[in-house]
């Protein structure tokens, strides 16, 4: 995955996230090569996975998209599903799964660091 610098602080308590409040949510936010996807993954952690499809990762024709279901996530390019829980391939052609950047959250002040 191509390097890009990634250094976000998001108060999860804002109305645009919302959906990270529940387990089970998620949100895109802008940073990275083609954009993040947090998902609250459990109570006390929330993950950040880089959106470029990691198929032909440097001239990725597509981009990931979670599904009307919340659990996958689709690349719209040539079909690329992934696991939302933990970023894995349920469905090629990609082989890796989707790049996730680190992440520090404290449930009990709903801040979130995004970082790399
Ligand atoms: S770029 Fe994602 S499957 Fe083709």
């Amino acid at each position: 995955m191509p390097y890009v610098p990634v250094d976000i602080y998001i108060n999860i308590s804002l109305p645009a996230y919302s959906q990270l409040n529940g387990i089970g949510g998620w949100a895109y936010v802008t940073g990275g090569n083609d954009g993040i996807i947090l998902y609250r993954q459990t109570y006390e952690t929330v993950l950040a996975y880089e959106r470029r499809c990691t198929y032909q990762v440097e001239e990725s024709c597509g981009f990931g998209i979670v599904d009307s279901s919340w659990t996958t996530i689709s690349c719209d390019c040539d079909g690329t599903k992934y696991h939302i829980f933990d970023g894995s391939v349920l469905e090629g052609p990609a082989t890796y799964g989707l790049f996730q950047y680190r992440t520090a959250f404290n449930p009990d002040n709903n801040q979130l660091h995004v970082y790399n």
